[in-house]
């Protein structure tokens, strides 16, 4: 690193870029097992937000393990490396004003306390998306439990791999007992006063 000359003193401001976005930009960060709704409402919460006038990013599991986490697979390392990437880059948009939406199961309690380092303290809004590994492998939409009960998938959270739940999240929403308009209105009510500029 020693030939590494940082230029942050001369780039411009978050808050001058969120001063032309007319926003506050925040993360939050939904962590849940494979199949629990985190992405369903992630994309939902996205379009509310959108249609309010706001900038939003959305970076979801399947989609980053696509490009940026092509050369990743899902043991305890690589899973680290996923999300240590994945909040740098939710840093970025923080930094560029925008509001960036993350949904990955980032399993453990140490992977989501590293992404809360990377991207602040402050700025982290853990949102918990509970429903059980019978509901969720009962869904089954990508056909992943079938796979990982045959053995075909090793390392699956929740059947042979841990998932952590989060002890003290912004929001809990329970996918099995609330509806997908209830939820997401209940979240975007929560960040509207966080997200506002006054
Ligand atoms: S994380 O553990 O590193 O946070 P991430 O959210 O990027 O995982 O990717 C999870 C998605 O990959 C799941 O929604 C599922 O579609 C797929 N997947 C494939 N294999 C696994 C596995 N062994 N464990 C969990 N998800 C898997």
């Amino acid at each position: 690193m020693e030939h590494i000359h940082p230029i942050f003193d001369k780039i411009l401001s978050r808050s001058e870029k969120e001063e032309l976005l007319k926003q506050k930009s925040v993360v939050v960060w939904l962590t849940g097992l494979s199949g629990s709704g985190k992405s369903t409402i992630a994309q939902r919460l996205e379009r509310e937000l959108h249609g309010k006038g706001f900038l939003v990013k959305l970076l979801d599991g399947d989609n980053i393990r696509t490009g940026l986490g092509n050369n990743l697979g899902f043991s305890v390392e690589d899973r680290r490396e996923n999300i240590r990437r994945i909040a740098e880059t939710a840093r970025l948009f923080l930094d560029t004003g925008v509001i960036c939406l993350c949904s990955f199961v980032s399993p453990t309690l140490e992977i989501r306390q590293m992404a809360k380092e990377i991207i602040g303290e402050g700025e982290f809004h853990e949102v918990f998306v509970n429903a059980p590994i019978a509901v969720c492998e009962e869904r089954d939409v990508k056909g992943l439990y079938k796979k990982a009960r045959a053995g075909i998938i090793k390392d699956f959270t929740g059947i042979d791999s841990p998932y952590e739940a989060p002890q003290n999240p912004f929001m809990e929403i329970k996918t099995d007992q609330e509806s997908l308009e209830d939820s997401t209105q209940k979240l975007l009510e929560a960040l509207l006063p966080i997200v506002k500029r006054s």
